[in-house]
């Protein structure tokens, strides 16, 4: 459903383009998970920027059911990504002086829900993320943990067909990180596929179908996951950093 043809993004740098990605192809099929590794600097979250139209690629293509969507204006990119997309940052970006459900019901508000609709379903999410009784506690007393359930809850409120992360469990401990991946993990039985941006080659060979590895802004190895797991051990470096708020605003 999403495919990505030859893309490449240079950024301007002292007066000269660098060219980031360089012919980057890949493909995302419905109810997959897919896990992208690679050293810090590698292209990482400029891929997922680009799969989530927050930036546009130098060069490629870029379709979403066969639509292109790399050559979106600014608006079209933004209610692409309101009906479609759903995004999980590192750092969460809840606001933290509202209540765990008001962060989740901002943003259906803003991809234009009605007030009691958005209400009830960033209820019924939480629930569902098992944060029921938090619903009403200031985002700023959740543990990490929790923030990141919100953040979650956030990312599905607008039924996204594809749920972008950038490094989601990055400073989470084992347990809340294995609780994420599960939750992560039931989204591809709704046929919502997931990209994740992750250093963390255990938990990617354990709940990814497909492991994309990034090496200086090109695939360096693209591995399909068997029942069994398997895969890439690397040893790779990463670290996310996003202005998702800012993102998730302007949609
Ligand atoms: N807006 C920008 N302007 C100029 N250069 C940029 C911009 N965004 C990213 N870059 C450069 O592109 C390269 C890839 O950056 P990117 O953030 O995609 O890496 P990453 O793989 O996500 O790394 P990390 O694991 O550290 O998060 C880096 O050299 C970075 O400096
Ligand atoms: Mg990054």
């Amino acid at each position: 459903m999403f495919e990505l043809r030859e893309i490449e993004k240079s950024y301007p740098q002292g007066g000269e383009m660098v060219e980031v990605l360089h012919g980057v192809s890949l493909e995302i099929e419905p109810g997959k998970l897919v896990a992208i590794v690679g050293p810090s600097g590698s292209g990482k979250s400029t891929l997922l920027n680009l799969i989530g139209t927050l930036d546009v690629p130098s060069a490629g293509s870029l379709r979403f059911d066969g639509r292109e969507i790399g050559s979106l204006g600014q608006k079209e990119r933004a209610r692409f990504r309101a009906a479609n997309l759903g995004f999980i940052f590192q750092f969460f970006n809840l606001l933290p002086g509202l209540t765990a459900r008001q962060n989740v019901e901002l943003a259906a508000a803003i991809a234009g829900s009605e007030k009691h609709t958005a209400r009830a379903r960033a209820g019924a999410l939480l629930d569902r993320v098992g944060l029921g009784e938090k619903t009403e506690a200031p985002a700023r007393n959740l543990s990490g943990g929790q923030m990141q359930r919100v953040a979650i809850a956030r990312a599905l409120v607008n039924e996204p067909k594809l749920i972008l992360a950038d490094e989601p469990t990055g400073n989470l401990d084992q347990r809340n990180a294995h609780g994420i991946l599960e939750l992560l993990r039931q989204q591809t039985a709704e046929d919502r596929s997931v990209v994740m941006v992750t250093h963390d080659h255990d938990l990617a060979d354990r709940y990814a179908d497909q492991i994309i590895s990034l090496v200086d802004g090109r695939v360096a190895e693209a591995t399909h996951m068997d029942a069994n797991g398997g895969g890439l051990d690397l040893g790779l470096v990463g670290l996310g950093l996003l202005d998702g708020l800012a993102s998730l605003i302007r949609r």
